[in-house]
């Protein structure tokens, strides 16, 4: 297991009070830490129109490449989540998450940190959460 990063664990645990989760009352908080040395925040925007939610993750890496542009690459995440009535929900990236991360990711050796149902804060390399990642093969003139 790879080492938690405090700061971030702590950088997710406090903007996930702004989230937008009306629906599913799970209020989700990202931070990712880039090549850097930057601290990027998110939480999770729901909208009326289920599908057009965004998850917390999704909006800590819209915020990095705003603030980082081209350049931007993650060195580590760390996610939390809370009930509306402030009880700790286990939680990891979802899969969509797990192929965005590894987009910007430095390489598979990352640490994701999330808190998980057995009390314990794990913190994984993103290849052992997801292993075998879709890559692009650019075929430029096509
Ligand atoms: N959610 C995240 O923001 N990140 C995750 O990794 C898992 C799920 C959000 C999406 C939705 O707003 C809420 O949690 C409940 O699924």
């Amino acid at each position: 297991m790879t080492r938690p990063d405090p700061e971030l664990l702590a950088a997710a645990h406090a903007v996930l009070i702004q989230a937008h989760a009306p629906y599913s009352g799970l209020r989700v908080g990202a931070a990712v830490r880039s090549a850097a040395g930057e601290v990027y925040v998110g939480c999770n925007v729901e909208n009326a129109a289920f599908p057009l939610g965004n998850c917390a993750e999704a909006s800590a890496i819209a915020a990095g490449v705003a603030g980082e542009g081209q350049g931007f690459r993650i060195a580590a995440v760390a996610v939390q989540a809370e009930h509306a009535d402030g009880t700790l929900q286990p939680v990891s990236p979802c899969g969509g998450c797990r192929q965005r991360i590894r987009e910007f990711a430095v390489d598979g050796a990352i640490p994701v940190s999330f808190p998980w149902s057995d009390g314990a804060l794990k913190t994984l390399q993103l290849d052992e959460l997801l292993p075998y990642s879709f890559e692009l093969q650019v075929r430029p003139g096509r």
